[in-house]
C-alpha cells in the first residue's frame, strides 16, 4: 500500500518506515514534489496533525498520514507543547530549542514531562486519528548522541537513560511516535 508521510524530517521518515516494514510504501512529501512548507497553525496538536494530512490531500489527492508531536513539561505548564518544533523562534536548530527547555528547567525539582504524538490518516475519504503518549522526566544534562530533538534530556518512565541514548529499536519500540505508529499499523493491517 502507497501512502504520503506528511513530513520532510528525515529521522521521522526513517523511523516510520522501520515501524511500518515493507508491506508498505511510504512516500515522502519530497517524494511527491511538494516543496513548500505544510502549514501547520493550529493551537492543538491534533489540530495541526488533521491540518498538514488535508492541506496534502486536498492539494495533491493522495491518501496521507501526518503527524503532530509536542513535549509537554508540568512545570512550565506544559510548553513547549503545540510550540516545540519552535520553541526558540522561528527557524531555529533542534539545538537552539533543546537549550531553552534546558535552562527554563534549571533549578525546577518537578522534572515531569510527556511526549505526545497525534497522526491524522486520511484514506478513502475519512479521516483517523491515533495517540501515542509516553510519560517521563527531564533530566538535569543532556546525555546521548541518537535520535533527535529533545532526545538527549528526556527519560521515559522505567528507564534510567535518555531517548538519546537508546537504539533507534528500543526507540521505536517504545516512544510517542512508536505507540501511535503501531495503533496506525494495526488499523491498516485489518482494512487490508
Ligand atoms: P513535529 O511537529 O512532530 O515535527 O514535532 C515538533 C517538535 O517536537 C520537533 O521539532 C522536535 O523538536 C520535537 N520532537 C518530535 N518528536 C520528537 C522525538 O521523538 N524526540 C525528540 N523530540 C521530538
Amino acid at each position: 500500500m502507497k501512502l504520503v508521510f506528511a513530513t520532510n524530517n528525515l529521522h521521522k521518515l526513517r523511523e516510520v518506515r522501520e515501524i511500518l516494514g515493507s508491506n508498505f510504501e511510504i512516500l515522502s512529501t519530497e517524494d511527491i514534489n511538494c516543496r513548500e512548507e505544510i502549514p501547520e497553525t493550529c493551537p492543538t496538536i491534533e489540530g495541526n496533525a488533521s491540518q498538514k494530512s488535508h492541506y496534502l490531500k486536498n492539494n495533491y489527492g493522495y491518501d496521507c498520514f501526518a503527524d503532530d508531536t509536542g513535549l509537554e513539561i508540568e512545570a512550565l505548564n506544559g510548553e513547549p507543547g503545540v510550540y516545540s518544533a519552535r520553541y526558540a523562534g522561528k527557524n531555529v536548530s533542534f539545538e537552539d530549542n533543546l537549550l531553552k527547555v534546558m535552562s527554563k528547567m534549571q533549578g525546577q525539582t518537578n522534572r515531569k514531562a510527556r511526549f505526545k504524538t497525534v497522526i491524522s490518516l486520511i484514506l478513502n475519504g475519512k479521516e483517523y486519528f491515533f495517540e501515542g503518549i509516553v510519560n517521563g522526566t527531564i533530566a538535569e544534562n543532556r546525555n546521548g548522541q541518537s535520535g533527535f530533538g529533545y532526545d538527549p534530556v528526556f527519560i521515559p518512565e522505567g528507564y534510567t537513560v535518555s531517548y538519546a541514548q537508546m537504539s533507534s529499536e528500543l526507540k521505536n519500540a517504545i516512544s510517542h511516535r512508536g505507540i501511535a505508529v503501531g495503533k496506525l499499523v494495526d488499523f491498516l493491517k485489518n482494512i487490508k
